[in-house]
C-alpha cells in the first residue's frame, strides 16, 4: 500500500515538473550559402547548412557590419533565377515568432554592391531596402514578429531592378503567443516590424544573449545610444538588480534596466526622432526603472511622455507605476504617423528630471490575405506541364505581396472567403512548348485565359468546361490537336474563343457553334481540319475508328458485289445473244444438243448396267 502510495507521489510529482517546466522555444537559424552546419562564437550557436531555398546562387559573403552573425556565406538571387525567390520552411510549429534576416553583400568584384530589394514573409511585404542601408548597423537585416498558423513559413525576396538580392541568414525564433500583444482586437492578422531598438546609456550594441536574456524574449538586438546629443543628458547605470524585468510575455533582460538616459538642468525635455516612411501606425514600446539613487520615493520625477506633440502616457511616476526603485515599468502605446519622423519626448514637470531606460518602435503592418492553397497549386502545376522558363519566378504566393504578383496571373480579392484567387491567365508570347494539363480547372475563377502564340501541344483538356466564369479562350497560334472537347458548350459565359492556328480537327461542339448568334467572336479558321459550323466544312457522319473500318470494308465488298454480279449479267447477255443469232440462222446448233444430250443419258445408264454387274461378278474384277 505504501509503495503504491509513493508511486503516485512520484507520477503526481513529474506530472507537476513538466507542466511548470517551460519547453525551450522552437529556433531554426540557416546559415545561407553554407553546405555545412556551422557553429558561431560565442555561445556556440548553430546554423543549419542552406536548404528549403527555391533558387539562387551561393557566394562568399561580405558581412555589411560587425553586428551581422559571422558567416562566411550567402545566397544571392540573379534575376534570372526569377523576380521573387523564396526560403519556404516546413514543420515550424503554429505559434509567435521573431523572424530575422541578414543581408549580404557579394565577394565578388564584377557584382553591384548593396542591393536593393524587397522583404516579404508570409505574403507580406515587411521591408524596402533603401540605399545606403549597408553602411547601417541597425538596417543590416529586418525582423519582424509574426504569427505562423500553417505549419510553414515562406521568406521571399523581391528584385527591384537594383542589384541581385543577397541573403546572409535567417532565423526562426519562437516568442510567446501573447508577446508585444498591442491590445485585444489585433492579434494574428498584425505583423510587427522592428523600426527601432535603443538601450539607453549603453555605449555597445548588444543581442539579447549577450545581456544573457531569456530565450522566450526571441534575440532582440538592442542598438548602442550612450546619449540623446546636445548634453541634453546623462547617462546612469547600476549593478543591482531589477525586479520585474525578465517576465512573461517579453522576458526583457534586466541588464537592459540597468542602464539609462537623465535630462539635465540645461535641457529638462529628453526627447529623440527617428525617420519613419509616412501614413503608418507605429507601435511604441518604452522602458523606465527609477536607478538614480537621489531619487528614493514616489513623486520626485514625474514627467509626460509626448508623441508627435501629443501627449501619450500624462504624468509618468516610474517608482509609483512600478511599484518600488529598481523595478522595471513598460508603457506601450500605438499612434498613426503622417509624416517622415517620430519624435518621443519626455516632458518633466515639477523641476524634476526625465529618465529612460529603452525604446523600441515597430511598424504595425496587416497581414495579407493569402492565394486559395488549390489555386496556388493549379498554378505550380501549370507551371510544371507548360515548362515555364525560371526568369518567371512564380515563388511564394502568386497575388501577394500585392507589390509583387506573378506575372501571367492576374488576381482578385474573393471577398466571402477573404482569400485571393486567380481570375485571368496571361502568358501569351512566351515561348512556351510544354501541354495544358487538366487540372487548369483547378483554376475555378479563371475569367480569361490567353496562351496564343507559344507552341503548346496536346489536346485541349475537358476540364476547361468546367471552369463556368470562363469568358475569353484564346489558344490561337498554338500546336493543339484532337477534337474541341464537347464540354465547352457548356460554358454559357464564353464570349470569345480564339482556337484559329492550330492542328485541331473534328466537329466544332453544336452548342459552342449556336452561340455564334449571340454577338460572341469565336475564330477557328487555320486548323487541320474543323468542320461543322457556318464558314467551315460540313462534317463527315460522326463514326468511331471500327465504325470507319467497318464501313470502308463494307464498301469494298459491294464494289466487288457490284463487279461480279455485272460480269455475270455480261456473260449471260452475251449468251443470249449468241443464242438469238444462231435461232436466227435456222438452229442446227440446237439439233445437235438435243442430240448430244440424248447421247449422254445412254450412256449413263450404259455405265450404271456395267457398274451393277462387276459387282456380281466379285472382288476380282475389280483388281
Ligand atoms: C569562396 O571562397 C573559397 C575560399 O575561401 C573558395 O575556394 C571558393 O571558390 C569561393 N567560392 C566562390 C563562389 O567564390
Ligand atoms: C492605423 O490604425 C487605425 C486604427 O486601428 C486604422 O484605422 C488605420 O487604418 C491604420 N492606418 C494604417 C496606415 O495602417
Ligand atoms: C500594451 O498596451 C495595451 C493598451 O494600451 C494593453 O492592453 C496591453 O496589455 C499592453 N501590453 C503589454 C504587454 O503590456
Ligand atoms: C491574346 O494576346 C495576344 C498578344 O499576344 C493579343 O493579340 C490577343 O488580342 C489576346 N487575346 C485576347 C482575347 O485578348
Ligand atoms: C496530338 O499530338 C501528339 C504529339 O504531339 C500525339 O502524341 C497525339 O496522338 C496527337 N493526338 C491526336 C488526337 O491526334
Ligand atoms: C481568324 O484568324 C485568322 C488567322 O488564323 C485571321 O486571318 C482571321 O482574320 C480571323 N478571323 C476573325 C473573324 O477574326
Amino acid at each position: 500500500m505504501l509503495r503504491f502510495y509513493l508511486l503516485w507521489l512520484l507520477v503526481f510529482c513529474s506530472v507537476l515538473s513538466s507542466s511548470s517546466a517551460r519547453n525551450a522555444p522552437y529556433a531554426m537559424r540557416i546559415s545561407c550559402g553554407a553546405r555545412q552546419n556551422v557553429h558561431t562564437p560565442p555561445t556556440n550557436t548553430r546554423w543549419f547548412k542552406d536548404f528549403a531555398y527555391t533558387g539562387g546562387v551561393p557566394g562568399n559573403a561580405t558581412r555589411p557590419s560587425f553586428i551581422s552573425p559571422p558567416l562566411g556565406t550567402l545566397r544571392y538571387f540573379p534575376l534570372s533565377e526569377g523576380p521573387e525567390n523564396c526560403y519556404n520552411i516546413n514543420r515550424v510549429p503554429k505559434g509567435h515568432y521573431t523572424v530575422r534576416i541578414f543581408f549580404g553583400l557579394v565577394n565578388l568584384a564584377n557584382l553591384d554592391h548593396e542591393p536593393l530589394f524587397d522583404i516579404s514573409v508570409e505574403g507580406t511585404q515587411i521591408s524596402s531596402l533603401k540605399s545606403g542601408w549597408s553602411s547601417e548597423d541597425d538596417q543590416s537585416f529586418v525582423e519582424a514578429l509574426v504569427f505562423l498558423t500553417d505549419g510553414t513559413v515562406s521568406i521571399c525576396f523581391h528584385s527591384t531592378g537594383h542589384g541581385d538580392p543577397a541573403i546572409l541568414s535567417l532565423e526562426i525564433l519562437q516568442i510567446d503567443d501573447k508577446a508585444y500583444s498591442i491590445g485585444p482586437e489585433r492579434g494574428e492578422g498584425v505583423i510587427l516590424r522592428t523600426t527601432k531598438r535603443l538601450s539607453c546609456g549603453n555605449p555597445k550594441p548588444k543581442f539579447d544573449v549577450d545581456y544573457s536574456g531569456d530565450h522566450w524574449g526571441g534575440d532582440r538586438f538592442w542598438s548602442q545610444m550612450p546619449t540623446f546629443g546636445q548634453n541634453a543628458d546623462q547617462p546612469r547605470s547600476t549593478e543591482s538588480s531589477i525586479k520585474q524585468a525578465s517576465k512573461s510575455p517579453n522576458f526583457y533582460p534586466e541588464a537592459l534596466y540597468q542602464t539609462a538616459l537623465v535630462s539635465t538642468d540645461s535641457q529638462p525635455d529628453l526627447a529623440y526622432t527617428l525617420d519613419v516612411d509616412p501614413n503608418k501606425n507605429y507601435s511604441i514600446w518604452l522602458h523606465f526603472a527609477e536607478i538614480d539613487s537621489t531619487i528614493t520615493e514616489a513623486g520626485k520625477r514625474v514627467f509626460d511622455v509626448l508623441i508627435n506633440g501629443d501627449i501619450e502616457f500624462e504624468g509618468v511616476d516610474v517608482i509609483k507605476m512600478s511599484g518600488d526603485r529598481y523595478t522595471a515599468l513598460v508603457l506601450n502605446t500605438t499612434v498613426a504617423v503622417n509624416g517622415r519622423t517620430l519624435t518621443i519626448t519626455l516632458h518633466p514637470k515639477g523641476g524634476s528630471h526625465a529618465i529612460i531606460n529603452a525604446i523600441e518602435v515597430f511598424e504595425v503592418i496587416v497581414a495579407e490575405s493569402k492565394t486559395l492553397p488549390e489555386e496556388v497549386r493549379a498554378l505550380q502545376s501549370l507551371k510544371r506541364s507548360l515548362g515555364l522558363p525560371t526568369r518567371f519566378g512564380w515563388n511564394g504566393d502568386p497575388c501577394v505581396p500585392q507589390q509583387h504578383p506573378w506575372s501571367g496571373a492576374d488576381c482578385q480579392l474573393d471577398h466571402t472567403t477573404n482569400k485571393w484567387v486567380i481570375d485571368g491567365l496571361d502568358l501569351d508570347n512566351q515561348g512556351l512548348r510544354g501541354f495544358l494539363p487538366n487540372d487548369i480547372s483547378k483554376l475555378r475563377h479563371l475569367q480569361s485565359i490567353n496562351l496564343s502564340w507559344n507552341n503548346i501541344h496536346g489536346g485541349i483538356p475537358p476540364s476547361l468546361g468546367t471552369i463556368a466564369s470562363l469568358e475569353v479562350l484564346d489558344l490561337s497560334f498554338n500546336s493543339f490537336n484532337g477534337s474541341i472537347p464537347e464540354s465547352l458548350g457548356q460554358l454559357t459565359a464564353l464570349r470569345r474563343v480564339n482556337l484559329n492556328g492550330n492542328s485541331l480537327s473534328g466537329r466544332v461542339p453544336a452548342t459552342l457553334g449556336g452561340r455564334l448568334l449571340h454577338r460572341a467572336s469565336f475564330n477557328f479558321t487555320d486548323n487541320a481540319g474543323l468542320c461543322g459550323i457556318p464558314g467551315l466544312p460540313t462534317c463527315g457522319p460522326h463514326l468511331s475508328t471500327s465504325a470507319k473500318i467497318g464501313i470502308g470494308f463494307g464498301g469494298f465488298f459491294i464494289i466487288l458485289l457490284l463487279v461480279i454480279c455485272s460480269l455475270v449479267w455480261w456473260k449471260r447477255r452475251q449468251n443470249i445473244l449468241r443464242t438469238q443469232q444462231l435461232a436466227a440462222r435456222g438452229a442446227p446448233y440446237a439439233k445437235a444438243r438435243t442430240q448430244l444430250s440424248h447421247d449422254i443419258q445412254l450412256a449413263r445408264h450404259h455405265n450404271y448396267g456395267h457398274a451393277r454387274t462387276a459387282a456380281e461378278n466379285g472382288p476380282s474384277l475389280l483388281s
